[in-house]
């Protein structure tokens, strides 16, 4: 019987979670399904509790529900623990089990796909929301120089770095320009509305690289102004989405998925 998975959020129409994954069920010969499911934003629970009870096997979380997601999983991985926010939810026998793929996805994007360097590096992160907490673990697992966490709201990013131990540096959006960064990513939803991040060109070191966790225009803004701050490797988050997508199929299915060849062609589809 065809096992089936689905993409939780709200909104979730235009979700390409579901082409990656048959293009991953394709590829690897699994008998899955995978569909959109829109959820209320006020029922959440109740709508992945509808899918297990119809036979869901499983699903990925996307905006708003990643924080309430890893609170409805019975148990978690640490990565997801860490994060407070799941983006991958199995339907065990048992329980639920949780567990967040953003952080392996981006960085595997960073540094396989992208080929830019982490380790050694100075990183900021901007932004401390749901999308913002999922990777500070798996940044920090590539042995980064320097990690800092800039936040419009600063408390918010100091409450994710102590999270995190000493390492992590926090932050508010005014205070940047100081400090020079190699690697800066943009984890907010400041492209959502359209609105461009404050970024001072002292807070980009030459030959720096500038990656927006979001994918098509919503990554224009940031990359825009990190172009003219001096950046001089701009990428958006298509191969995060793609990347985190195989971490979750892995975790579904046992089985990891060869994402080039399924990145190439959703860049090519653009
Ligand atoms: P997500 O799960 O996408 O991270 P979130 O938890 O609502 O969503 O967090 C949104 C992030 O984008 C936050 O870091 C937010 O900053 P605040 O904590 O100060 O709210 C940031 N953000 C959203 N709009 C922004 C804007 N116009 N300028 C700067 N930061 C913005």
């Amino acid at each position: 019987m065809t096992d089936r998975y689905a993409v939780v959020g709200n909104p979730v129409a235009h979700s390409r979670s579901p082409a990656i994954h048959a293009a991953f069920a394709r590829q690897t010969g699994e008998d899955i399904l995978y569909s959109r499911l829109l959820a209320p934003l006020d029922n959440f629970a109740r709508t992945v509790a509808g899918f297990f009870d119809a036979g869901g096997k499983g699903v990925n979380v996307t905006l708003p529900f990643k924080g309430e997601a890893a609170r409805l999983a019975t148990k978690l991985s640490e990565r997801a623990r860490r994060a407070e926010a799941a983006n991958t939810l199995r339907f065990d026998v048992d329980g639920i089990y949780g567990d967040n793929t953003d952080g392996p996805g981006l960085v595997r994007d960073l540094t396989v796909n992208l080929g830019a360097a982490l380790a050694g590096r100075r990183v900021l992160l901007i932004g401390a929301g749901g999308a913002a907490s999922g990777v500070v673990g798996a940044l920090l697992g590539t042995g980064v120089a320097r990690l800092v966490i800039a936040n419009r709201t600063r408390e918010r990013a100091e409450a994710l770095a102590r999270r995190h131990g000493a390492p992590v540096a926090a932050c508010g959006l005014e205070d940047l320009g100081g400090e020079p960064f190699d690697v800066l990513i943009n984890a907010t939803s400041a492209g959502l509305a359209g609105a461009a991040l404050p970024l001072p060109a002292g807070a980009v070191a030459p030959g720096a690289f500038a990656y927006d966790m979001a994918y098509g225009p919503l990554a224009e803004p940031f990359l825009a102004a990190a172009g003219l701050a001096g950046a001089a490797r701009l990428a958006d988050g298509l191969g995060m989405l793609v990347e985190q997508a195989a971490e979750s199929f892995l975790v579904w299915r046992g089985i990891r998925p060869d994402s080039a060849p399924v990145l190439a062609e959703l860049r090519a589809a653009r």
